[in-house]
């Protein structure tokens, strides 16, 4: 089983992901996002690559029934339903919602991935379902890194070391005969230098760092948690659902009304 990783999807044609199994990250804060609100009930997450195509597709979906969703440097685009705070996405704001989403990164990283055999959505918040999955599938994967666009490098070190976790716990199942890529090494090797406190990472990124400054510290408390939303968002044709058994194990998690604390 042999594990690659891109740090950044902006380099790259789309076409190179076809017929591979995909696991996008974006930790601050999409892929955080996206299992919030599925966990709490939403139909289904459309990622885009733009606000025209958001609002194009919105559109033609009925009204009620639909979010527009999204940000532009870290606040919600005007107009737009809601933002990227996953504090937003609450079972009372998302049941049953169809959410057209779009963000600077994260979504366009998904939407690159579309032509992916398997394309999961993984975080800190879902690591362990994360990990089982690709254990389920059992073949060869590559990890995708929303990185950060304007900067030289796009390089997001919170991605970075997600990744790095993802790959840690892999290599612990000896069963797996796993294979590393160079970059798949030097995400493990960022995990094992910054893994011992999450939490703390975050608050000293780039993008951690800018998210506090415009008022969303309690968004990386939520991003940071481990394991504290375990489902595993899939997407399937331009659609992010949950499986099948997912859905309803969410429908009954949800009927408990769980809510996330910062
Ligand atoms: C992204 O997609 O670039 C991030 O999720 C942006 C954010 O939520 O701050």
């Amino acid at each position: 089983m042999k594990i690659d990783l891109c740090f950044s999807p902006f380099e790259l044609d789309e076409l190179a992901l076809r017929d591979k199994n995909v696991i996008v990250i974006d930790v601050l804060r999409s892929s955080t996002t996206i299992a919030v609100a599925l966990s709490n009930g939403a139909r289904e997450i459309i990622p885009v690559e733009s606000i025209e195509n958001a609002v194009k597709i919105s559109g033609s979906l009925f009204g009620d029934v639909t979010l527009r969703v999204g940000e532009r440097n870290g606040k919600m685009i005007q107009g737009f339903n809601l933002g990227n705070s996953p504090l937003e996405y609450t079972e009372a704001t998302v049941k049953g919602k169809s959410i057209i989403f779009c963000t600077t990164n994260g979504s366009v990283a998904m939407y690159r991935s579309r032509f992916a055999k398997n394309l999961a959505i993984g975080s800190f918040v879902n690591m362990s379902r994360i990990v089982d999955f690709m254990k389920e599938v059992g073949s060869d994967f590559v990890i995708l890194c929303a990185g950060r666009a304007n900067t030289f490098s796009n390089f997001s070190l919170e991605d970075a070391v997600c990744a790095g976790m993802m790959v840690q716990k892999l290599s612990q199942d000896k069963t797996l005969h796993l294979q590393l890529t160079d970059s798949a090494l030097a995400a493990q090797a960022l995990y094992k230098t910054y893994g011992r406190s999450i939490p703390k990472m975050l608050k000293s990124t780039e993008h951690g760092i800018y998210l506090r400054e415009i008022g969303f510290a309690e968004d990386l408390k939520v991003c940071a948690s481990i394991d504290t939303v375990p489902v595993l968002p899939l997407l399937v044709g331009n659609v992010i659902k949950l499986r099948k058994d997912e859905t309803r194990s969410t429908e009954s998690a949800s009927a408990s009304t769980t809510t996330l604390s910062a």
